[in-house]
């Protein structure tokens, strides 16, 4: 089966303090790492008995394919996720979202103070995830696409602070752009997240 790159709402095109360059930008990025995912998993259905009696953890083509498909899967789902959620009208989430963040955080404000310091301590993501095993919402840090996603844990929002995410309108800048990503949120398809976590 293989990926198509999704196309997302209009309106992430049409954001404050993430511009259409960015967004370009940015996108461009996340169609790559469909096409990668693709040509990794072609080349796992194209290994042969010698490439399999030559696995090896130092080197060997199926370590090498199955490391990088950790990274492009990720690539494809946290950038889903992220554009997913922008174009927003940013604000505050309403309802059983907003009563598991007071109950999980003691307040909005508190979460947000959460993910913007987890944000600029990360090398390249923050997931706002329902952890299935502790009943909570927790904001993990990640350094890469591949890394450390958490296991029993379900993310609901996804950050990229990587440095394409905010270099063309910020510099090397991050809290500012972490501040626009807030702005930007559309809180109702983070609830939607949230709410099919309990199916
Ligand atoms: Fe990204």
């Amino acid at each position: 089966m293989k990926l198509t790159a999704k196309s997302f709402n209009e309106s992430i095109y049409k954001m404050q303090g993430i511009s259409k360059k960015t967004v370009e930008e940015h996108l461009k990025l996340y169609q790559g790492y469909v096409t990668k995912y693709n040509e990794i998993m072609e080349a796992l259905a194209a290994l042969t008995d010698e490439d399999y009696s030559k696995a090896n953890q130092t080197y060997s083509k199926i370590r090498e394919l199955k490391v990088e498909l950790t990274f492009a899967w990720g690539g494809v789902y946290n950038h889903e996720m992220y554009f997913g959620h922008l174009g927003g009208k940013g604000g505050e989430p309403t309802g059983d979202l907003l009563t598991q963040i007071n109950k999980d955080f003691g307040s909005f404000e508190t979460y947000k103070k959460d993910v913007k310091a987890t944000g600029m301590a990360a090398r390249g993501w923050v997931w706002t995830a329902w952890n299935f095993f502790e009943k909570r919402l927790f904001n993990y840090l990640g350094d890469a696409q591949n890394t450390y996603p958490v296991f029993g844990a379900k993310p609901i929002l996804a950050l990229d602070t990587y440095e394409h995410a905010y270099f063309i309108d910020y510099g090397a800048a991050r809290a500012p752009y972490i501040e626009a990503f807030f702005t930007n949120v559309a809180w109702e398809v983070v609830t939607k997240h949230f709410s099919e976590l309990k199916k």
